[in-house]
């Protein structure tokens, strides 16, 4: 036999008698087992099974699709903000910039491909299946927001006319009750919570919560101030956080707003007669003032904040 061989099987002898297993066992197992497929791995059938689609209008796959991509997106932006997490304290900045990056081009991928939403469907098909889909809206993303959570200190996501009442020092299930997200599901005739925000709630809060809490102290925020203290808060990372606050919180909002405005333009009063939200005043990212790191933004970069996006992204 290879010296090599040997050595390696040396290696699995010593590995599996560590936890009390016998070698023989497993070589057989790898005798009997089947070659790994492409597809088997990838688990191909099962993601392809996942399209259930209300209608039979051949462009409601393209909206459940693009939904399910975003959200495997955000999956693979909180797989990164955890492991960012997990360090804590201990943080490095070469770590943290090169998760920074990957977080930045996962959400520059979804800001860029929203013309998929934008121009990919026919709006008289749009406005005929949509209505089989709700009170559901891509605001029950409960990935969304913990991205959105994970990102900031949570103050930062309290309603924007709310935020002086509360301190860093203020309870997550305080603030989570003047949460901005709630005002863009209010109804616009009635002031009442929608049902698309009570199923919302129901379901999710006290994970969001506990997500909040297990998060303070964690953020990515936190974890840049860790770094500061260690004096590695360099250029390239400030700018790397700052580009994570224009995507998140300024350009995939904007591509967002503007399939909204696609599908969905109306007058105020008709939106109300149905039940709808005021998603034209709540949705823009200059009304919203959704900023996670204001430490990095001048008073006047944030009175203009999404301002100077709009033009470019709604002409
Ligand atoms: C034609 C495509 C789309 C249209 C017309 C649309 C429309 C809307 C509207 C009107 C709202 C306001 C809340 C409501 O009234 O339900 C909303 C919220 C939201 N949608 Fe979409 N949407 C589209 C695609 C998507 C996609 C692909 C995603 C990806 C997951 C998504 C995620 C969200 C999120 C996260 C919110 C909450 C935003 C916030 O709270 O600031 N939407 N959408």
């Amino acid at each position: 036999m290879d010296s090599k061989l040997e050595e390696k099987i040396e290696l699995l002898k010593k590995k599996y008698e560590a936890s009390g297993q016998d070698i023989n066992s497993y070589l057989d197992g790898l005798l009997y087992s089947e070659y790994l497929t492409y597809w088997d791995y990838i688990e191909l059938d099962t993601l392809l099974s996942l399209q259930k689609p209300k209608t039979g209008f051949p462009d409601e796959p393209i909206f459940i699709i693009y939904h399910q991509i975003t959200e495997l997106y955000f999956n693979l932006i909180l797989r990164e903000m955890e492991q960012m997490k997990v360090r804590g304290n201990q943080i490095e900045s070469d770590f943290f910039l090169e998760r920074m990056e990957r977080v930045n081009r996962y959400f520059e991928a979804l800001t860029t491909s929203f013309e998929v939403m934008i121009d990919g469907m026919e709006k008289e098909q749009f406005l005929k299946f949509r209505m089989a889909l709700l009170p559901a809206s891509g605001f029950q993303s409960a990935q969304y927001r913990k991205i959105e959570i994970g990102s900031a200190q949570f103050m930062r996501l309290v309603h924007v006319d709310q935020r002086e009442k509360y301190t860093l020092n203020s309870s997550i299930a305080e603030m989570y009750e003047a949460i901005y997200w709630k005002w863009g599901a209010t109804e616009l005739a009635t002031g009442k919570k929608t049902l698309t925000l009570l199923q919302f709630e129901d379901k999710y809060s006290e994970e969001l919560i506990r997500f909040g809490e297990g998060a303070a102290g964690r953020t990515l925020w936190d974890l840049a101030l860790v770094l500061k203290e260690k004096g590695q808060l360099s250029d390239e990372i400030i700018a790397s956080l700052r580009k994570h606050d224009t995507l998140v919180n300024v350009t995939w909002p904007l591509a967002h707003y503007k399939s909204a405005v696609r599908y969905l333009q109306r007058k105020p009063e008709d939106i109300a007669a149905t039940g709808g939200t005021n998603w034209q005043k709540y949705l823009p990212p200059r009304f919203q003032k959704r900023i996670f790191y204001p430490e990095l933004w001048t008073e006047q970069e944030m009175e203009e904040w999404g301002k100077s996006w709009v033009k470019d992204a709604l002409s």
